[in-house]
């Protein structure tokens, strides 16, 4: 057992070693979230505190009040990492203001967007990190219940994760009076059956309550009314991931990496036509341009660059001409597109974008819950639409339709899933028009 953080420290001294950083990190990269990534062995609990791991937990519980805590996140700006941006030190806040005998932190781990896997490698690479941001959001807001919705299709995820609750509430790191300090924690995790929609935040309450996971309309917001009623704070795996570092360094720290409005790193998955494939993290502000050819080595088959599709199905595609943007949470929303969980597909000249929009759209269309029906009928029937375009048997009334549907679903849709599943039409019409007026038969 550690009680105290000089326990801790003589802990980590003890299973100090020589930790080497992988090769192959392009100088353009800022490690934070992955920092321990193929650096230490994810099923060491010492190797973690060896590196500083739960340093920040024994900290804020010996030298911090929750409202101290609250005020780092804030200064730190750090916004939620799943999709929204969402101010995490305001959501803390929310929480920690109401007054309730039981309170939840969730962590969103389902990550169902087509080709994304950052949340799983930081589960799978890095679980004490997660456990260690879910337990100092439970000092912050007077939650000593956390649990992490995992989708089961990353068995992996779920094993290291397991192994990890199980190695730290045996050091007393999780569990009753955690380092003696009269604050309590434990984690749970609850599998989740692999629908996207699950992914956001009121169909996966539903769905840990055991009940099928459709959305609710908002408010009441989760911080009033979440898991079994009770004030909830749901952040995202990554968005956990940051927090260890910000007690660390500070929040002005944090603040200090990326840009204005948008502070600190963020970890993407490049795929497609690009050279380079994989998971790299890059400090906020960095350009689309450096992601692409500087740190992803260019197209793939030195084919030319038409697009980047940002934000899973819930985002939009980007042309060259706009190549210069910085990734950040305002610069991609003017682009039509958003920064979503952080997947970026690259797509070269040989693609058609309507086959593009239709891929996700076919998507959104087949991971409708079902329950709205703007949703469920509009993104099928959006669906037909683009294949009439594909064949090129569309008329001029279709593509007014194919607008105006994507306003309608847009605007009527019930959830996030709906209200931004035309966003890869809207924004391939946007840039990509003569693509779609090439599938317009001449009448
Ligand atoms: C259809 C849909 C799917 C979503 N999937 C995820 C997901 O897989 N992971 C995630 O963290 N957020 C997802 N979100 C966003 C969540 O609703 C929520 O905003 C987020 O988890 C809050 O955490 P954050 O503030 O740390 O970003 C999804 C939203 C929608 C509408």
């Amino acid at each position: 057992m550690i009680t105290s953080i000089q326990e801790l420290r003589d802990f980590a001294q003890k299973n100090e070693r020589d930790f080497s950083v992988p090769k192959g990190i392009h100088p353009k990269e800022k490690r934070v979230v992955l920092e321990n990534i193929g650096v230490i062995n994810p099923d060491s609990i010492e190797e973690y505190i060896a590196r500083g791991g739960y340093m920040s937990l024994f900290k804020v519980l010996d030298e911090m009040t929750p409202s101290e805590v609250i005020e780092e996140v804030k200064i730190s700006g750090l916004r939620g990492r799943g999709g929204g941006g969402y101010p995490t030190g305001l959501k803390w806040e929310s929480v920690s203001k109401v007054q309730s005998e039981q309170k939840y932190i969730i962590c969103n781990g389902d990550e169902g967007d087509p080709g994304a896997f950052m949340d799983r490698a930081v589960m799978e690479g890095d679980p004490h990190r997660v456990l260690e941001g879910m337990t100092i959001a439970g000092y912050a807001c007077d939650a000593n219940k956390g649990y992490i919705y995992v989708r089961s299709e990353y068995p992996m995820a779920v094993e290291k994760l397991t192994r990890a609750i199980k190695q730290a509430s045996k050091l007393g790191i999780l569990g009753e009076n955690i380092a003696h300090s009269g604050f309590s924690f434990s984690v749970e995790i609850r599998l989740g059956a692999g629908a996207f929609v699950c992914g956001e935040a009121t169909a996966l309450v539903a769905s840990i309550e055991g009940g099928r996971g459709h959305p609710r309309q908002k408010p009441p917001h989760l911080s009033d009314h979440g898991l079994w009623g009770e004030p909830t704070v749901l952040n995202n795996v990554e968005t956990f991931a940051n927090i260890a570092a910000i007690i660390k360094n500070g929040g002005a720290w944090f603040k200090n990496i990326g840009t204005e409005t948008s502070s600190g790193t963020k970890v993407f998955a490049l795929t497609g036509h690009i050279k380079n494939t994989g998971l790299i993290e890059v400090p906020m502000g960095t350009t689309l341009r450096e992601i692409i050819f500087d740190i992803g080595g260019g197209v793939e088959n030195d084919k030319k660059f038409k697009a980047i599709q940002s934000g899973g199905p819930s985002g939009g595609c980007i042309p060259e001409h706009l190549l210069d943007l910085q990734v950040d949470y305002e610069s991609l929303k003017s682009a039509g597109s958003i920064m979503g969980s952080g997947g970026l597909i690259v797509i070269d000249n040989s693609s058609n974008m309507v086959e593009i929009a239709r891929f996700f759209m076919d998507f959104c269309a087949s991971e409708s819950c079902g329950k709205c029906t703007p949703c469920r009928v509009g993104t099928t029937e959006l669906t037909r639409l683009l294949d009439k375009f594909i064949a090129k048997n569309a008329t001029k009334k279709d593509f007014e339709l194919l607008k105006e549907m994507c306003e309608v679903v847009k605007s009527t849709s019930l959830c996030g899933l709906g209200q931004t599943a035309p966003n890869p039409v809207l924004s391939t019409i946007k840039y990509f028009e003569d693509e779609y007026l090439a599938g317009i038969k001449d009448e």
